[in-house]
């Protein structure tokens, strides 16, 4: 299945049961303390933490959308098979005086069954066994069975895995219930234990989290009751799309192929042979022509930083794969393609990301070379007359200034040669 079908799948789904599809929201969310927009629910915290009427903001009580996302946690992480900085996260919310436990975790099981035929005794599911005083989910224990899942593909995890929320330090949260896929035997690890959250493989895939919001997160720590209890369920897109398309990464579904397959037409060098700096070129100028549509861009600071931090990376990895000159036009021409029918502002501001993209890059392009060679310079003097294997704070602040090499792009530089970098030392400088 293709993924605009999926998602329009999803959509579909959710309206017919009566909800209200809202457009996704920016990625700079309204609320400005918060850098990036990382959850669905984020459009709807004011409601969902009860301050304001989900009718009169939103023209109902339940609403499913397809929203932008943008994750900076696991920029380093990218690489791999699964993370990355954009991703779309599907979602769908009862406020209020809504539904709860029950019809939501009977739409999911209604939407994975019978709309988009995932094999049911597949499904593995998570609750929330109770910490901190709020008591173990027995509720949904019992309605999972209800609905088919058996009590020993139900697993119960605490605080860290199923409670989520809040966004920041306080406001709307609650116990959740997770829903994995088992890819099967050959993703596994054999281990006799071996379920959702195995610390030793990925064979299980956390798909669909459904919140089961009752607390507001007060300043002081303590969870108090909402006054409605809402619902608040996401689902990684991408991750979806990987299982349905039964593929074993999401860069090898039909949201990242055509991407990868641009670098193919531009390096000398196949997909196989170096998937990590493939990778990082694509998630990193997919993730850059959604953050400058949305009007992000490059600075030292804040978000405009994160910008910063992933054109570089992807340039310093374009230069691992000797992409030819102007290689980021044809893979941003690309995302919008692949984009643009659910979000029109990327082929709106197609000129504007070409243009910071080609900015950014000759700007770092004329220090890349040289802070490269002093980079390496560095290392030996580090070995040679230091015996040290730590980058201090104030040589990695020089690379910066003077090469322009993010604090994040030195330290992993520095790892893969078994160096350490002085982050905190480096803050203080900066
Ligand atoms: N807000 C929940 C999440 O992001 C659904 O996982």
């Amino acid at each position: 299945m293709k993924s605009e079908e999926i998602r329009k799948k999803f959509l579909d789904f959710f309206k017919e049961k009566g909800h209200k599809i809202i457009p996704s929201s920016p990625l700079i969310p309204a609320d400005s303390t918060v850098l990036f927009t990382i959850a669905g629910m984020q459009q709807f915290n004011s409601v969902l933490a009860g301050e304001e009427d989900p009718l009169k903001k939103f023209g109902s009580r339940t609403l499913a959308s397809c929203q932008k996302c943008f994750r900076t946690i696991d920029i380093g992480e990218v690489g791999d098979d699964t993370h990355h900085t954009f991703f779309e996260m599907l979602g769908n919310w009862s406020i209020g005086k809504g539904y709860f436990k029950e019809k939501a975790i009977e739409y999911a099981l209604e939407f994975f069954g019978d709309i988009l035929k995932l094999e049911k005794d597949r499904i593995w599911v998570t609750i929330f066994k109770g910490e901190k005083g709020i008591s173990k989910d027995e509720d949904s224990i019992q309605i999972w069975q209800e609905n088919g899942i058996p009590k020993e593909r139900i697993k119960e995890f605490g605080m860290e895995d199923n409670f989520w929320g809040p966004v920041t330090e306080t406001g709307p949260c609650g116990p959740c219930s997770e829903i994995y896929f088992d890819r099967g035997e050959d993703f596994g690890c054999g281990d006799k234990d071996c379920g959702p959250n195995c610390p030793n493989c990925q064979r299980f895939v956390e798909l669909w989290n459904l919140v089961f919001m009752e607390y507001n997160k007060e300043r002081d720590g303590r969870y108090v009751k909402l006054p409605k209890k809402n619902v608040d369920t996401g689902i990684g897109f991408e991750r979806l799309v990987t299982i349905l398309q039964n593929k074993e990464s999401t860069y090898e579904t039909d949201l990242f192929l055509p991407l990868v397959q641009k670098v193919e037409d531009l390096s000398a060098k196949v997909y196989k042979e170096d998937k990590k700096s493939f990778r990082i070129v694509v998630d990193h100028i997919r993730g850059a022509v959604f953050l400058i549509s949305d009007g992000v861009l490059p600075d030292n600071l804040g978000r405009g930083y994160v910008l910063r931090r992933i054109l570089r990376r992807s340039i310093k990895y374009a230069k691992v794969l000797e992409l030819k000159d102007y290689w980021y036009v044809p893979l941003i021409k690309e995302t919008i393609k692949i984009y643009e029918k659910i979000y029109p502002e990327v082929r709106r501001k197609e000129t504007d990301i070409i243009n910071v993209v080609q900015k950014e890059e000759e700007k770092f392009k004329k220090t890349l070379d040289k802070g490269l060679v002093q980079f390496e310079k560095l290392l030996k003097t580090k070995i040679k007359e230091q015996k040290s294997k730590i980058i201090g704070g104030k040589e990695v602040f020089d690379l910066y200034q003077s090469y322009g090499f993010p604090m994040e792009l030195t330290k992993e530089l520095a790892e893969e040669k078994g160096f350490q970098v002085d982050a905190k030392g480096f803050q203080r400088k900066f």
